[in-house]
């Protein structure tokens, strides 16, 4: 079961199991994407962010319905609640989907009625509407646009996919006008990007968690500034080792970060594709890195204390 903790970096793309890109391909009569569900697992060797985004956003076009993303949910919620996950704070392309003709309304909602759902298991979920920055910020606008009527589903906006070579400051305005929306704000940052996007995240975007932020350590004032400021960071120890950003569990850069005082929390990204969940994550930093048990709570703490839940639910589950 593990820890109980929150998960605040999931893309629930990034839950979709070979098998159920399979399942849904023949309910949708769609093409599968590659001849066997092992044919599939046998091409998750990824040599970068770019060259995982290429599968990962291949994959997604299974997904066709809000039935799809009701049941995509679903069977990420489960796992979650089984390895002690208690509330989950969730990532959607919604841009990737509206490009294939999916509506807005079929991902929120189905989505959003699977995490009603999972109540019964003891968890609970809100999502975040992530923008693609290597798409237009036009594009990022008209999204949010066609976000409006479902704002009360979802909690913040987001950036991800490639990040190298797109900066944040392209979507500043976008971000405005989703924190005047009443939203909350994340970003990725620092994943492949340098330490630069980090700030302009911080400062131009003003999130309130940078996803990933492992680039960072790169820069001391950086992370004196994170420190002071106590700014959460997702970190996702399988990802940055199954992405290559990181040389091997034993070397990564979490245990340094809770030396340096920052406020890191552990999740798994895309548990699809990098070898696990966020329990399977906790498990491999606790081996890999030797982290002690007060280590362990001190990072479930810290993932409650960084979600966007009303402070007295965090005092119940802290
Ligand atoms: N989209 C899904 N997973 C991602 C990651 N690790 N970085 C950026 N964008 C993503
Ligand atoms: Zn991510």
């Amino acid at each position: 079961m593990g820890v109980p903790k929150a998960e605040l970096h999931v893309h629930i793309e990034g839950t979709l199991e070979p098998e159920l890109v399979f399942d849904l391909a023949r309910r949708n009569g769609v093409p599968a994407p590659a001849g066997s569900v092992e044919e599939l697992r046998a091409r998750y060797m990824f040599t970068g962010l770019r060259s995982f985004l290429d599968v990962y956003y291949a994959n997604m076009a299974v997904l066709r319905t809000g039935q799809d993303f009701h049941d995509l949910a679903a069977a990420y919620l489960a796992r979650a609640a089984e390895q002690g996950v208690r509330h989950a704070e969730v990532f959607f392309d919604p841009q990737a989907h509206l490009a294939r003709g999916v509506s807005m309304g079929a991902v929120v909602e189905g989505l959003a009625g699977a995490a009603d759902e999972a109540r019964h298991l003891g968890i609970s979920a809100d999502l975040i509407l992530c923008f693609l920055r290597d798409e237009p910020a036009e594009s990022a606008a008209e999204a949010l646009r066609l976000a409006e009527p479902f704002l009360d589903r979802i909690v913040a906006v987001g950036l991800d996919s490639a990040e190298a070579g797109y900066p944040p400051a392209a979507f500043a305005e976008v971000f405005a006008t989703a924190r005047a929306m009443g939203l909350r704000a994340v970003a990725h940052a620092g994943e492949e990007g340098p330490p630069e996007y980090v700030r302009e995240a911080l400062d131009l975007l003003r999130v309130e968690r940078v996803d990933h932020g492992i680039r960072s350590l790169e820069d001391p004032a950086l992370v004196a500034r994170l420190r002071d400021e106590q700014v959460p960071l997702t970190v996702c120890p399988l990802s940055n080792v199954r992405l290559g950003l990181v040389d091997a569990i034993t070397d990564h850069p979490l245990a340094r970060m809770l030396e340096e005082g920052l406020l890191a929390t552990v999740n798994s990204d895309d548990p699809a594709y990098f070898g696990g969940y966020a329990g399977d994550n906790f498990a491999a930093v606790r081996s890999g890195l030797g982290l002690s048990d007060s280590d362990l709570r001190l990072l479930a703490a810290n993932s409650f204390e960084a979600s966007f839940l009303p402070e007295d639910r965090k005092t119940d589950l802290i």
